[in-house]
C-alpha cells in the first residue's frame, strides 16, 4: 500500500516540477524573465521589460544587481544587498537603492566616512566594527590610534518611518563617503525573546535590507497575507502566502497553493 502510495506521488510531482522549469525561464504569458544565471527570483520581480519590479542581471559574473551592489537574496518580506566595506565609495551611491518599488529600511545602520560633522547614531562600539569591516585602509579621520572613529547614521527613535529618508541621509552630517552598512535582523530578535524573554538581536555586517512594493492597493491570493506599504505618499504592497502555502501570493503572479512541500517531505522520508 505505501508502495502504491510513492508511485502515484512521483509521477504527479514530475510535470509539476516540469511546469515550474518552464515558468522559471518565462513567466506565465507577461513576458517577464526572472532567471538570472542560476538564480530566479520571485513574481513581481524580474529582469526584462516586462517585469514589474525590474532588477539587473549582470552579464559577467551572472550576479543579481540593483546599481553596483549585488544582491543576497530575495524574500517576501525584504531583498538583502551585500555592501562590502569600500573606502572610496561615494555616498551618492546609495542613491541607486532609494529604488521605484525598494528603500532602505530603518533596520539598517550606514557607516560613514569624510563627514564635516561626526554623525553618533548607532550605539555599537567602534572597535566592535573594526573587528568585523576591515576599515583600517580607509584614510579619514584618526585612523592610527584607537580612537579611531566613524560615522553612523539611523534614523531617529521618534521617527515611525518604515524607510530611511535618501535627503536626510546626506544632509546630516554632510558625509561624502558611504563606506557599508550594518543590518540589524528583527527575525532572529523575535526568536530570542520568545526563547526567554531575553532582548538579544543579531547584527548583519557589510549588508543591507531594502523593503520592496508593488504599486497600487493589495491585490493578493485568498491564501495569503497582504502588507500595505505607503512610500512617499504613494500606496503600495506586498503579499505573502499564509502557513501551509507555497508560492508568491499574488494574484497576478502564481498565488498561493498547498502541497508542494509536502511532495517533497513524502519523497525525502522514502
Ligand atoms: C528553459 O531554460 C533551460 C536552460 O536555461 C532550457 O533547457 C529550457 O529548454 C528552457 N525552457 C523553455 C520553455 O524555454
Ligand atoms: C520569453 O517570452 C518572450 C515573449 O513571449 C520571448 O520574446 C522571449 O524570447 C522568451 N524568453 C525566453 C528566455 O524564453
Ligand atoms: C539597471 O541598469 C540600468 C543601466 O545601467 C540602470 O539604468 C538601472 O537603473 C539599473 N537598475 C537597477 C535596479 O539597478
Ligand atoms: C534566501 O531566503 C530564503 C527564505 O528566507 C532562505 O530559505 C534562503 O536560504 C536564503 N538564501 C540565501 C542565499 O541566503
Ligand atoms: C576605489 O579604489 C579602487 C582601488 O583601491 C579603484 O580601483 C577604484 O577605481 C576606486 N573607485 C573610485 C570611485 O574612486
Ligand atoms: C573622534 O575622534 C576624535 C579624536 O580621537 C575626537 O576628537 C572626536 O570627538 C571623536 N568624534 C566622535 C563623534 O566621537
Ligand atoms: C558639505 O561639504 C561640501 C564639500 O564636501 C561643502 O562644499 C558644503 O558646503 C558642505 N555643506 C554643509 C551644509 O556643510
Ligand atoms: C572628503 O571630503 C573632502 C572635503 O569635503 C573632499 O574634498 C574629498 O573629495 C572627500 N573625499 C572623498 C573620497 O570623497
Ligand atoms: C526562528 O525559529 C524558527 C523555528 O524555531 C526557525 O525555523 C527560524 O529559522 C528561526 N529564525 C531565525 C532568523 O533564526
Ligand atoms: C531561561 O531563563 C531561566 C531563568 O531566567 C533559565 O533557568 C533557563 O535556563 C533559560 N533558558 C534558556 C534556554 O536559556
Ligand atoms: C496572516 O495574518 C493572520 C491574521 O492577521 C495571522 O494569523 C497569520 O499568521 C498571518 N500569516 C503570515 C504568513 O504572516
Amino acid at each position: 500500500m505505501i508502495i502504491l502510495f510513492h508511485q502515484i506521488i512521483i509521477p504527479l510531482l514530475i510535470p509539476i516540477l516540469a511546469l515550474s522549469a518552464y515558468s522559471q525561464n518565462n513567466s506565465s504569458s507577461s513576458g517577464c524573465d526572472q532567471l538570472c544565471g542560476e538564480e530566479s527570483v520571485p513574481y513581481p520581480f524580474g529582469f526584462s521589460d516586462g517585469c514589474r519590479i525590474k532588477l539587473n542581471c549582470s552579464s559577467d559574473s551572472r550576479n543579481i544587481r540593483i546599481g553596483d551592489f549585488n544582491v543576497r537574496n530575495v524574500t517576501s518580506d525584504q531583498i538583502l544587498v551585500n555592501l562590502p566595506a569600500k573606502c572610496n565609495r561615494s555616498v551618492e551611491e546609495l542613491s541607486l537603492l532609494f529604488g521605484a518599488n525598494f528603500a532602505p529600511t530603518w533596520r539598517n545602520g550606514l557607516l560613514l566616512e569624510n563627514c564635516s560633522e561626526p554623525i553618533n547614531d548607532c550605539v555599537i562600539p567602534s572597535r566592535f566594527v573594526k573587528s568585523r569591516i576591515d576599515i583600517d585602509d580607509c584614510k579619514y579621520g584618526s585612523r592610527n590610534t584607537d580612537h579611531y572613529n566613524f560615522s553612523c547614521y539611523s534614523s531617529g527613535l521618534d521617527d515611525g518611518a518604515d524607510f530611511l529618508n535618501y535627503r536626510e541621509v546626506r544632509s546630516k552630517g554632510n558625509c561624502s563617503v558611504l563606506l557599508s552598512s550594518i543590518m540589524v535582523d528583527l527575525g532572529f530578535a523575535e526568536n530570542a525573546s520568545r526563547m526567554n524573554g531575553s532582548s538579544s538581536l543579531a547584527l548583519d555586517f557589510e549588508a543591507m535590507e531594502l523593503g520592496w512594493w508593488a504599486d497600487g492597493e493589495c491585490d493578493c491570493d485568498p491564501n495569503a497575507n497582504c502588507t500595505q506599504v505607503v512610500y512617499e505618499g504613494r500606496p503600495g504592497f506586498r503579499c505573502k502566502c499564509n502557513k501551509g502555502y507555497t508560492g508568491d501570493g499574488f494574484t497576478g503572479g502564481e498565488g498561493c497553493w498547498k502541497g508542494q512541500l509536502v511532495c517533497f517531505n513524502v519523497l525525502n522520508s522514502i
